[in-house]
């Protein structure tokens, strides 16, 4: 296959660990035979100094000419002063909105290997796979009006919620698809007993439910879900919520397997479809990868970031843009791999001393997809 990638690393530790994806990538294409070529673009607090806006043209037309957008991290101390015109993550959420990536997979897995780095009790961790399908371009991220004003009062902000009905239905689509390929259990998250939004949200994904029969649903409150989350992870198969419980829930989440810097995350455009079903697994023409953590201010340029994260979200990316099931199996494989072989970076090491950078950890895994 020959395929078109933009890759926009971002501010941070974002362009280091995209690098190491790139890396894996040039291994596969080695490997099975495919042609890769990526397209680096600017994006971010970096593309705010160089072109005054998070999302230049040129990196617009880099997008759309490409099948896939490989992303790194946005943001910065540098730019986070709240009265800021223009912020770093304007850029991400502005690709979101005009990509259209309504649904966004967020894997949580526990590599046996890891056990000791969780936070959580060894007999809490049996069994702990889940997917969290996060709505990703509604909700209070873009709801209007939004904005601030001053009066005698004082200062007022407001941010609006809303979700509309086909939003609902269409993202409730994609965890019960992907329910159905797994363990056929789906929480639905929301907050029916205070938000209309989402007694909206229960009333929809009731309906789509009855479309599903084979897949459990469950409905649940988000507070209760989030104790849920550390006290009994392993319940949980498909979780499916909207923009910001999504958002706040997956780095609770993420944590339950030791580490942030381990989970990817795909934002798509389509509902994806089973591999052997006729109709093709294919996301979309549309569709971004990202790992879940932000950019780490505090340790970009160190070449201590774990690229496990962006690795895997590269795995994602062959599955669920490509329908490259081998080639994504490899690359997860060769995360275990090398995990098995006791390789970790510093947020992985439970000893001091003895772990590796970035780079090493590219090099590891991309050795381990080369066979
Ligand atoms: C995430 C991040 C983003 C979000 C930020 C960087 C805008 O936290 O992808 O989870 O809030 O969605
Ligand atoms: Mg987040």
């Amino acid at each position: 296959m020959d395929i078109r990638i933009a890759v926009l690393g971002g501010d941070g530790i974002g362009p280091e660990v995209t690098a190491e994806s790139v890396k894996v990538l040039d291994a596969i294409e080695r490997r099975f035979g495919h042609t890769f070529s990526f397209v680096m673009g600017a994006c971010g607090g970096r593309a705010i100094d160089e072109f005054g806006t998070p999302l230049p043209e040129e990196t617009l037309d880099i997008v759309k000419g490409s099948d896939a957008v490989l992303f790194g991290a946005v943001g910065g101390p540098k730019w986070d002063d709240p009265q800021a015109e223009t912020r770093p993550e304007d850029g991400i959420l502005a690709l979101r909105k005009g990509l259209d990536l309504f649904a966004n997979l967020r894997p949580v897995k526990v590599y046996p290997q890891l056990i000791d780095a969780s936070p959580l009790r060894p007999e809490r961790l049996d069994g702990v796979d889940m997917v969290i399908v996060r709505e990703l371009t509604s909700g209070l991220y873009f709801g209007k009006p939004k904005k601030r004003w001053t009066n005698s009062r004082g200062r007022t902000a407001v941010d609006t919620l809303t979700y509309r009905e086909r939003e609902i239905d269409r993202v409730a689509r994609v965890g019960f698809e992907i329910a159905r390929l797994r363990r056929k259990r789906l929480h639905s998250l929301d907050k029916m007993n205070v938000l209309e939004t989402g007694r909206l949200w229960r009333e929809v994904v009731t309906e789509i439910g009855a479309e599903y029969p084979d897949v459990e649903l469950i409905h649940m409150l988000a507070d209760n879900a989030a104790m849920q989350m550390v006290t009994n992870p392993a319940e949980f198969d498909v979780v499916v919520t909207e923009n910001t419980f999504g958002d706040i829930l997956s780095d609770e989440a993420a944590v339950i397997g030791g580490s942030m810097g381990m989970l990817p995350s795909a934002s798509l455009s389509a509902i994806p479809k089973p591999p052997n079903s006729r109709r093709p697994r294919r996301a979309g023409k549309r569709a971004l990868y990202e790992p879940i953590h932000g950019s780490a201010p505090d340790i970009a340029g160190q070449g201590v970031a774990n690229p496990i994260a962006s690795i895997l979200s590269t795995a994602m990316m062959l599955r669920y843009s490509f329908a490259l099931e081998d080639e994504a199996n490899s690359i997860e494989n060769a995360v275990a791999a090398v995990l098995a072989d006791g390789l970790r970076t510093p947020d992985l090491a439970t000893t001091l001393g003895g772990a590796i950078g970035t780079s090493d950890m590219g090099d590891a895994i991309a050795g381990r997809v080369r066979g």
